[in-house]
């Protein structure tokens, strides 16, 4: 499928230009609506039915599921944000002193500071893994990678994307790495996952969490999240009667039941049937299935590169095609002052983010080529 401009579709405001999708995504017009059915729904809660506390979750692992091949919609879980999600699995995770947790440098602090937490009560050592200085960055940074995992290493937590500049990691690699040594394998896919394919059959991690205002363009303070087998089945971080067997016989409900639901489902979070957030992120997920996040990336692509070709002439630093994505990339401005460059872009309408000394540009379908242009032809005035 070939993608054109989506921005039809959005409220994004006519003369905005909006290249901050990794910060957060602008709203579909179709999930404000679900959003508002859902709301205007508890007016009369009498046609809140008993069996709406089960169904939207369903369809809601069903589309995620699909957008990252699951096999089984009920190995995904709903969450409530990605520091939930890797709460629930470091919970899950036995650790000793001399083992090792295998993190990439200036990781997102979701998906630390459990970890950090985890070291420091079993002693258990955090290796934190750096690109190489002076060499090719995301092709040192991948290979120190897999030069890093040993035996003792029984953890690597990363992203498939760097938040940060968008330095892209091979995954199926690492996982190959990590099987040979017996070490989980856990992604943070919420820089990615919706705008980027992602495949859990061919990766199989043993953990997928997202957030979900990114690019899964749903709302805030609800995420997804896959379990593979190695973590399913373990204990959750809370209690919650929904996730306990046999919830939906709501008249037995005090009959109070020692035994979780299966696999992944235990995990949830309480509430997952939230009749404003599930469904809206459901519509989300669902018009991403449509348009697939393969066709997303290749438009990101399409719309980024003679931007990125003409700045690249010009002394701008942006990352080989090969080791980041499209749908977020960094421009590293040398000794530039990128704050200021941040506020002359903004009073341009350009929204971007600043990280480091880079400036962080995240397109999506609402962007067209002349978007990322306008940016370019202000770096280089
Ligand atoms: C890589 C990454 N993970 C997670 C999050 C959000 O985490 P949480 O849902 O715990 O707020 C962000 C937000 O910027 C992020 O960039």
């Amino acid at each position: 499928m070939t993608l054109t401009c989506q921005k039809h579709l959005f409220s994004l405001d006519k003369d905005t230009i909006y290249l901050n999708g990794a910060y957060m995504s602008p709203m579909l017009k179709s999930v404000e609506q679900t959003g508002i059915e859902g709301m205007l729904q508890k007016r009369s809660p009498n046609n809140v039915a008993t069996n709406s506390f089960f169904e939207g979750s369903d369809k809601l692992r069903s589309s995620f599921s699909q957008l990252i091949n699951g096999q089984n919609p009920n190995d995904c879980a709903i969450i409530a944000s990605v520091s939930y999600g890797i709460a629930t699995v470091a919970n899950n995770i036995n650790l000793s002193k001399k083992d090792e947790i295998l993190m990439v440098n200036e990781q997102f602090p979701s998906n630390y500071y459990s970890w950090d937490v985890l070291a420091k009560k079993t002693g258990a050592t955090i290796k934190v893994v750096s690109a190489s200085e002076n060499e090719p960055r995301g092709k040192s940074w991948n290979e120190n990678i897999l030069n890093s995992i040993t035996p003792q290493t029984k953890v690597v937590t990363m992203p498939h994307v760097h938040w940060a500049d968008g330095t892209k990691f091979d995954l199926e690699a690492i996982r190959e790495a990590t099987n040979n040594v017996g070490a989980y394998l856990i992604i943070d896919g919420t820089q990615s996952v919706g705008a980027l394919p992602f495949d859990i059959q061919k990766i199989q991690p043993d953990a997928l969490i997202c957030a979900g205002y990114k690019w899964l363009l749903g709302p805030y303070s609800i995420g997804m999240a896959y379990f593979g087998e190695r973590l399913q089945g373990g204990t959750p971080i809370e209690e919650n009667w929904i996730n306990r067997l046999d919830s939906e016989d709501f008249a037995g409900l005090v009959n109070y039941e020692s035994q979780y639901l299966p696999g992944s489902l235990r995990y949830e979070v309480g509430e997952h049937s939230n009749f404003i957030l599930t469904p809206m992120l459901n519509t989300s997920i669902e018009q991403l299935n449509s348009w697939t996040p393969e066709a997303i990336q290749n438009y990101c692509k399409a719309i980024s590169q003679p931007a990125i070709d003409k700045l690249s002439e010009n002394g701008f630093i942006i990352e080989k095609e090969s080791y980041r994505s499209s749908h977020l990339f960094g421009i590293r401005v040398g000794d530039k002052n990128v704050e200021q460059i941040k506020l002359k872009l903004e009073a341009e309408n350009i929204y971007v983010s600043i990280r480091g000394n880079a400036i962080r540009v995240s397109p999506n379908v609402y962007n067209t080529e002349e978007d990322i242009n306008a940016l370019a032809e202000c770096l280089l005035k």
